[in-house]
């Protein structure tokens, strides 16, 4: 497709920021979805694989996991948004061309995503302790995770499809032959995809020894409640970690093997070689921290290194797009057409910085101190005048973004 054609379906108004601004953030907040993503996906499996068990320790597993994919898959919903956001304002040739050939399932995504929520929700509501009684409705959980991979597989093939931009007139009208009905899924590569779920073994490996290190940090002076369980976690999460690695890896060759020929370069550039070079840092990291793992902060380091390894293979998926469309199809994605809007992207940096830290920063310390303590946990002063803050700063929030709205409306 002619360079000049994708240039045209561009949004004529231009983007309100640096369009590098865009990009970065799509890669970083994807990372953070596909993040969470794995961290719901390996929850879910845990707790599948623990509701058919009767040993005591799979099944306080299964219960912890079980709450963990329930926070998870909202956190992986409202973090899918903002890369959707994104990728919708920098890349809208592409995006919405692959949204609208198969717009059917664009709209199903939607309904699938609720099925998946409700049925995770209901196995829940079913297995409310899945300490105390043996399971019960375990074909919900099994419903919820097919229901996820397919709201995921719906965004891989429209992660896939934006990419060939030559095959879209063959999919609109094939054989000359319009179809509007946007019920097909046109183009998939099995492999990346198998890549990006396979990695949420590793994932919730690396997860699985913060969780461990945070159980043991719960001891308030006195030993911790199940020194067997903590025990029995280790060789579980750092095999989880390595096999879902080597899974992972396994099926990011197949995928670097099958590219199409405009993106086989990607196969041998250095954004490849850091991805692998992270990953593998990543895997082996927990094994070389030995005995530290238990001390410290040193048993969370792994996840922490965990997240930057997905943000280098954020970063190394963006390249693949990024370059590929501008290598063949001329389309550079950083002059899009400046319309600088500060007041929109002030606020939006200001509402990130100080809202979102206040106020996720009370929420997640309040949680984090609730689960650390023995009995009823109540907050120190400090602590309640910062939740107070960011209650006030969300009213202030409000209040300008509603009379900044009245004020360009009635200039
Ligand atoms: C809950 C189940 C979900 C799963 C399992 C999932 C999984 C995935 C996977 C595997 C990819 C990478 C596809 C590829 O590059 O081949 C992806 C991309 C993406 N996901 Fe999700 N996802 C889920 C939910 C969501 C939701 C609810 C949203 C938005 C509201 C979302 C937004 C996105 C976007 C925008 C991309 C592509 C970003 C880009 O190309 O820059 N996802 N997702």
């Amino acid at each position: 497709m002619e360079a000049a054609m994708l240039q045209a379906l561009r949004d004529p108004a231009g983007v309100p920021s640096h369009p590098v601004i865009f990009l970065v953030l799509g890669v970083l907040t994807w990372a953070l979805h596909i993040a969470a993503v794995q961290v719901m996906l390996g929850a879910s499996a845990l707790t599948l694989f623990g509701a058919f068990k009767q040993d005591a320790h799979w099944r306080r597993l299964a219960a912890a996991m079980l709450n963990t994919a329930k926070v998870a898959v909202s956190v992986a919903i409202v973090l899918g948004v903002a890369p959707l956001l994104f990728v919708q304002v920098i890349y809208d040739p592409f995006w919405y061309t692959s949204n609208v050939l198969s717009a059917r399932w664009v709209i199903a995504f939607i309904v699938l995503l609720i099925g998946g929520y409700l049925a995770l929700y209901a196995f829940y509501y079913r297995n409310p302790d899945m300490r105390a009684a043996s399971t019960r409705g375990a074909w919900h959980l099994v419903l919820s995770i097919v229901l996820m991979l397919v709201v995921g597989w719906i965004m891989h093939v429209l992660s896939v499809q934006m990419l060939l931009p030559e095959q879209w007139m063959q999919w609109y009208a094939p054989a000359g032959h319009i179809d509007p009905s946007g019920q097909q899924l046109h183009a998939y590569h099995p492999a990346r995809f198998a890549f990006f779920i396979l990695l949420s073994g590793a994932v919730t490996g690396l997860w699985l020894l913060g969780y461990r290190r945070y159980l043991m940090g719960r001891e308030d002076g006195h030993p911790a409640e199940d020194p067997t369980y903590i025990a029995w976690l280790k060789p579980l999460a750092l095999n989880l970690a390595l096999a879902g690695g080597v899974l992972a890896l396994a099926a990011g060759a197949v995928w670097m093997l099958s590219l199409p020929e405009k993106m086989a370069w990607f196969a041998t550039s250095a954004w490849m070689g850091a991805a692998l070079v992270a990953l593998l840092a990543a895997v082996s990291f927990p094994r070389l921290l030995g005995a530290r793992l238990d001390t410290g902060l040193w048993g969370y380091a792994p996840f922490a290194l965990g997240a930057v390894a997905l943000i280098v293979v954020a970063a190394a998926r963006e390249a693949l797009r990024f370059i590929t469309l501008l290598a063949a199809h001329g389309y550079d994605a950083l002059d899009y057409k400046l319309n600088l809007d500060w007041y929109s992207t002030v606020l939006f940096f200001v509402t990130f910085a100080v809202l979102g830290g206040v106020v996720l920063g009370y929420l997640l310390t309040v949680a984090w101190k609730a689960g650390q303590t023995k009995g009823v946990y109540v907050p120190s002063p400090g602590l309640t005048r910062l939740g107070q803050v960011g209650v006030l700063l969300l009213v202030v929030w409000i209040v300008q973004y509603f009379a900044v709205g009245f004020y360009v409306w009635a200039r």
